[in-house]
């Protein structure tokens, strides 16, 4: 039951990013994420937000442990955490009263760079993961 809840939030994770990477598109033309693609990217953070720690708590245990991960599984991972918290905290400090208009250019650079990063990564990881299920599955079916 706990696999399935895990499994859906990857699935959640995989929609927000790819929902987040086309409504952040604009900026690559050098405009900046405005209007109903802003709103659209912050109805889709919202999934990334709610998703991530809880892969965070759900993984650490595995990806820390021998043999339970492929290697690009264990790095993916910890790309994506690293990357998906920055992406977040590069944001929420943003909405606090304390950073000046040059740090908050800085931090939106920041989240552009970190948000970016995280969609390799996320692909890398479902692709390792999917393998080294893939990979279990057939060892264990073959006999001897
Ligand atoms: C894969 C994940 C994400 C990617 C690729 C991404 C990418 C971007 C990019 C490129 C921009 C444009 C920055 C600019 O206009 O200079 C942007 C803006 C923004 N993003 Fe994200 N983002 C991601 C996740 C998130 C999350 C999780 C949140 C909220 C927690 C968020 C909130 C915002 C906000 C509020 C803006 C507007 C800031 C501004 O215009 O300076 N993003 N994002």
């Amino acid at each position: 039951m706990l696999k399935l809840f895990e499994s859906l939030c990857w699935l959640g994770l995989a929609i927000s990013v790819v929902a987040l990477t086309i409504t952040s598109l604009p900026s690559l033309g050098g405009s900046h994420v405005g209007g109903n693609m802003l709103l659209a990217h912050m109805m889709a953070s919202g999934v990334l937000v709610f998703t991530l720690p809880l892969l965070a708590v759900f993984g650490v245990g595995r990806m820390l442990g021998a043999g339970e991960a492929s290697p690009a599984q264990k790095i993916s991972f910890w790309v994506t955490i690293a990357t998906g918290f920055l992406t977040i905290l590069t944001v929420f400090v943003c909405m606090l009263p304390i950073p000046s208009t040059e740090t908050m250019h800085t931090l939106a650079l920041l989240h552009r760079y970190a948000g970016f990063a995280m969609v390799p990564a996320v692909v890398l990881f479902l692709i390792s993961a999917w393998q080294f299920r893939r990979m279990n599955s057939m060892r264990s079916s073959t006999p001897g």
